[in-house]
């Protein structure tokens, strides 16, 4: 996605107050100014909604061509609601190329904010996939690109430096989905200047809230979540159970709308980025990015619910 500033602006006009904690200690939530709108949150020099696409495993190897309909029908959609930021990473298997292929075929690519990742072991290696990324992903220009799981982070993040001062990518950053590389992210985080960090956190894991959220929001560093759900950790936990009375005051109309709100409601103000590969999923999602999100009272009480079960 190119920097627009006419839709930034206007985003900025349609969309602020929704995310602002200042708005949501006033009045105890966050509340959307128009039905539909989805809340945003900025990245660099871009806003974007709370809900992305992650595409690890159910991108990754498409059988034929019947089984990339309810991909490309995922897309669709999602980019029809209003959502734009779509994770990917070189080691998903095909899913890059599918990735690449489907927005190329829906006309969708100026609409979307494409994030991918770098894992690899040496400079020339690092340069070499990232080229195989902007072919796979068909476009002369990624949004983000992330040091996946902080693998030979200097070198790889000295690439990325460049390609931004090239205007190749928007934005760089680093990942972790990993409790035991949390000392190292942290380091990372204090002596590097990036754009977004990404890693796991979830109603049921809630480590990176003990340091890494506080430092990314103390330091200005836009945030993504992996894992939001854990998987399936957090439906199979709440398999049996009907919504708790107090879904309702979050605007939470499943339970994967209750596990998203809890995420983006964190201080740092994150953009999660929960699996999505069928439409109905990508419907249920953006609920949690439209409406109200937990205040701080809320939050608490949300995790004393599942730490109970
Ligand atoms: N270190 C890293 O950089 C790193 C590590 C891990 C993940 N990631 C990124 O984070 C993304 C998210 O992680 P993830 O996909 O592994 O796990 P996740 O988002 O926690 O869970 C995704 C799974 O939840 C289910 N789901 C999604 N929406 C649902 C809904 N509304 N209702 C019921 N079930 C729903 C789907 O299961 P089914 O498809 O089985 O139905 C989906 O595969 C990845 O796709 C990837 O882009 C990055």
């Amino acid at each position: 996605m190119q920097f627009d500033r006419r839709r930034f602006m206007s985003t900025l006009i349609a969309a602020p107050i929704l995310a602002s904690p200042a708005a949501a200690l006033l009045s105890g939530v966050a509340r959307a100014a128009e039905t539909g709108a989805l809340l945003t949150r900025p990245l660099r020099d871009v806003e974007l909604p709370i809900i992305g696409i992650g595409t690890a495993r159910r991108y990754a190897d498409p059988a034929d061509a019947a089984a990339l309909t309810p991909l490309r029908d995922t897309i669709r959609r999602f980019a029809e609601m209003g959502g734009q930021v779509i994770d990917t990473a070189p080691s998903y298997g095909r899913a890059e190329d599918v990735v690449g292929q489907l927005v190329e075929e829906l006309g969708v690519r100026d609409r979307l904010f494409l994030a991918t990742k770098v894992g690899a072991n040496t400079r020339e290696e690092g340069a070499a996939q990232i080229e195989d990324s902007f072919r796979k992903l068909r476009t002369d220009r990624i949004d983000l690109i992330a040091v996946h799981n902080l693998r030979d982070v200097d070198n790889q993040l000295a690439i990325l430096r460049d390609l931004r001062a090239e205007g190749r990518i928007g934005a760089l950053g680093i990942t972790t989905s990993f409790s035991p590389q949390y000392e190292d992210f942290e380091a990372v985080m204090r002596r590097e200047q990036l754009d977004c960090i990404q890693i796991d956190y979830a109603l049921d894991n809630r480590g990176a809230a003990e340091r890494i959220l506080p430092l990314a929001q103390e330091q200005g560093i836009a945030v993504m979540i992996n894992l939001p759900f854990g998987r399936d950790r957090l439906f199979d936990a709440t398999a049996d159970l009907p919504l708790p009375d107090w879904a309702r005051e979050i605007g939470a109309t499943s339970w994967a709308q209750v596990f998203l709100k809890y995420t983006v409601s964190h201080p740092a103000r994150p953009i999660a980025i929960p699996g999505m590969a069928q439409v109905r999923y990508v419907e249920d999602n953006l609920g949690a990015a439209q409406g109200v999100l937990p205040d701080a009272a809320m939050r608490q009480r949300m995790e004393q619910f599942i730490d109970a079960l």
